[in-house]
């Protein structure tokens, strides 16, 4: 697609805006070995959406247009998201996959949209993971989480990991590839966990020290604990609804009992790494006296959600009861 002339109207910003970033984080990106990063977040006003990409591929989340804004306009920008990104990235319309994004709650999130599916590998550090661009609102790689992933990969020497509500397993597999000593994965959904498993199986990494387990959290963590972990990454959706769920879940309404569970399965001297998106949320911290609990949310927020902090909430946990234990670091 041509267009000679000059960018200096509103889609001309769009534009403009579109090559700085990439030429600014594409450069970033490469250096870290990252495949997949959020290269836009509404930083032009008018154009309300996130566009990531994945390799040579753009993924373009349309948010809802405010009330104010009349529908002509609305309309025509939402046309002009994907010709802008197929003018400044040079990405042709069958590589770039387009969806509207609105509040939801429940499971309808990760219900499948029913587009073909269109999956392609991309490289996170030393690990590869599958993504699929259109099926569903989700990719199975949560970018913002990056940060969170690599840390676990480089505390995960030697260690029994527990990912709990896995999704993917993208954090499992770091903590593989770093040197976990074995780990087990939870989720409800079959479908993630097969796609999980094909993260794993993409990755090397040994499916019997490895373990996959399709349960409910909440209900699993109910049981007597029979094992123990040194590292449990707890990252729960918002809200969740499910048919083999006994009850809802709701992350400002249940996180102290499941962080409070969760921490009953620690080994002495093992550490929680909590995070969550939702964008109100308040750590209950009065309630779980017995636990140490730091917030390292700013040192995992990554370059590519800067101009969105509020994107995750994230913390770290011990029990106090380890005397002698080293502090949080
Ligand atoms: C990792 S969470 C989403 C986290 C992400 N930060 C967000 O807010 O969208 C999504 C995963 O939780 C799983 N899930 C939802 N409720 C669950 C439950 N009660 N037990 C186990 N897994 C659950 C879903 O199947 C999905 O794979």
């Amino acid at each position: 697609m041509r267009r000679s002339a000059p960018l200096d109207d509103e889609f001309g910003m769009l534009v403009n805006r579109l090559r700085k970033n990439r030429r600014h984080l594409g450069k970033w990106a490469r250096r870290a070995g990252i495949e997949a990063y959020r290269l836009y977040d509404s930083d032009v006003p008018g154009y309300a959406a996130a566009i990531d990409l994945y390799r040579d591929h753009a993924h373009l989340q349309e948010y809802a247009a405010p009330a104010h804004v009349d529908p002509e306009t609305a309309e025509r920008r939402r046309g002009e998201l994907p010709r802008a990104v197929e003018l400044a990235l040079e990405i042709p319309p069958d590589r770039i996959a387009f969806k509207v994004r609105r509040r939801q709650r429940g499971r309808s999130q990760y219900e499948k949209q029913g587009a073909a599916a269109r999956t392609l590998l991309v490289r996170e550090g030393e690990c590869v993971f599958e993504v699929d661009l259109d099926s569903y609102l989700d990719t199975g790689l949560f970018l913002d989480h990056r940060p969170t992933r690599t840390a676990i990969g480089e505390r995960a020497a030697g260690k029994r990991f527990l990912n709990l509500f896995c999704y993917t397993a993208t954090a499992t597999v770091h903590a593989a590839r770093g040197g976990a000593a074995s780990s087990t994965s939870v989720d409800l959904s079959r479908t993630y966990l097969d796609w999980a498993a094909r993260n794993l199986a993409a990755n090397d990494v040994d499916p019997e020290r490895h373990r996959l387990v399709q349960a409910d959290v909440l209900g699993w963590l109910e049981q007597p604990p029979t094992e123990t972990w040194d590292l449990i990454f707890v990252d729960p959706p918002t809200f969740s609804n499910s048919k083999r769920m006994e009850r809802s879940f709701d992350v400002l309404r249940d996180h102290v009992e499941l962080l409070s569970r969760a921490a009953e399965r620690l080994a002495p001297g093992g550490e929680i790494v909590f995070s969550n998106n939702h964008r109100r949320f308040r750590m209950e911290a009065d309630a779980m006296p017995h636990l140490e609990i730091r917030d390292v949310t700013r040192s995992t927020i990554p370059k590519d959600f800067e101009r969105n902090p509020r994107i995750h909430g994230c913390w770290r946990l011990r029990r106090r009861t380890d005397d002698g234990e080293p502090s949080i670091r």
